[in-house]
């Protein structure tokens, strides 16, 4: 018994070493050796003179942004042939000024929506229907608006739909038309960003420090002639990230804005400016919101809208290079 236990164990005890072959080949030993010496000269050569790698370069920036949108749209027949005014608190999403915020271009309003029974949609088919029993009353319609009641009922001459519990009027996708917001291609969005390099203690903004409190609602972004203002047109964000406003602000989309920094401490601090660059991401970007309201009976109302729009994500990278002797830091910081 014991036997047989010691020899099932062997190989969890066992203790193994491995074994060298000393090949007397000088080719293999000369390509070996040229090995070591390659890696070497990367090391030397590129990384630590070429790289500057020995110096330990800055490239995990701390940054804050913000945000502001500015512009005003007005849209017709909004709700009995009204006119609706969009500025600032109602065309953005959220409301914080964040790295992260969406501008509407577009919306379906489903108006004065209130809960009772309607004929649901044709659009989800699994509320088309030829007869009650296709309708099984207390079910949810599969990615619909309600509850079917088991009634299956008229919604048009030619078709049928399953009677639902929930908000009615349903919403209905054909009332989208062209861009409703046009006004938006001239909106503007400043994006202020502040970067600091912990490693070196050095800051950055990429606004101008002024004392002027109507520069930045007249400035235009322009590498050349107003680099510290960051302010860009909305068309023109969507003409740099190379799609059209006209085609885009249908359906929405989503664009990436990238800050780039690249400062190199031996230069004037004045050469350490921000390159933004617009990518387009993806197209078609909706989500839905209501506003909800009272009449004197306390029957409770809601508006319904689909909104389309831009999400505009903004990141920040950078990298600061260091000066080659702390006095010229010391400098820079002066400045
Ligand atoms: C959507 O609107 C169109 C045109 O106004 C109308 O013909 C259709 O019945 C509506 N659909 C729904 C589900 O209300
Ligand atoms: C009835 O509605 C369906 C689905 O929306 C539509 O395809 C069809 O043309 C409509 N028929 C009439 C007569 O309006
Ligand atoms: C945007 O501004 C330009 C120039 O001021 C103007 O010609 C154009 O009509 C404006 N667009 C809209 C949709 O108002
Ligand atoms: C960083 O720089 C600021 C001024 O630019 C200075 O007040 C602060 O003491 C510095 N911090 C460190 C840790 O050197």
């Amino acid at each position: 018994m014991d036997a047989g236990c010691a020899q099932a164990q062997p190989a969890l005890l066992d203790y193994k070493t491995e074994k060298y072959l000393l090949t007397k080949n000088r080719k293999v030993g000369v390509i070996y050796r040229f090995l070591h010496l390659a890696i070497l000269c990367y090391i030397i050569g590129w990384v630590f003179l070429a790289k500057k790698g020995y110096q330990d370069t800055d490239s995990d920036p701390h940054f804050s942004i913000i945000t502001k949108l500015k512009g005003v749209s007005i849209t017709k027949n909004f709700r009995n042939s009204q006119e609706k005014i969009w500025d600032v608190a109602d065309f953005v999403k959220p409301s914080q000024g964040e790295n992260v915020l969406f501008l509407v271009t577009n919306f379906i309003a489903t108006t004065g929506q209130v809960q009772r029974t309607c004929a649901e949609n044709p659009v989800n088919s699994d509320a088309r229907c030829s007869e009650n029993l296709d309708c099984v009353a207390g079910e949810p319609v599969v990615n619909g608006n309600g509850i079917k009641t088991g009634k299956c009922v008229m919604f048009n001459h030619t078709q049928s739909t399953c009677e639902i519990y929930g908000w009615c009027p349903v919403e209905n996708e054909s009332l989208l038309r062209k861009p409703r917001l046009n006004e938006a291609e001239n909106f503007t969005l400043f994006i202020k960003n502040v970067v600091h390099f912990s490693k070196f203690n050095f800051s950055r903004a990429n606004t101008l420090d002024t004392s002027d409190e109507t520069y930045f609602k007249n400035c235009r972004y322009n590498p050349v002639s107003s680099p510290y203002c960051p302010v860009f047109q909305i068309q023109e964000i969507i003409t740099q990230a190379g799609q059209s406003f006209e085609e885009l602000s249908v359906m929405g989309g989503v664009v990436a804005a990238r800050i780039e920094w690249k400062c190199d401490l031996d230069r004037p601090a004045a050469e350490c400016l921000p390159q933004y660059s617009f990518r387009l991401q993806d197209t078609k970007n909706n989500f839905r919101t209501a506003t909800y309201y009272w009449d004197q009976e306390r029957k409770e109302y809601r508006d319904l809208f689909k909104l389309y729009g831009f999400r505009f994500d903004i990141s920040v990278t950078g990298e600061v290079k260091p000066p080659k002797n702390q006095q010229t830091i010391q400098e820079t910081r002066n400045e």
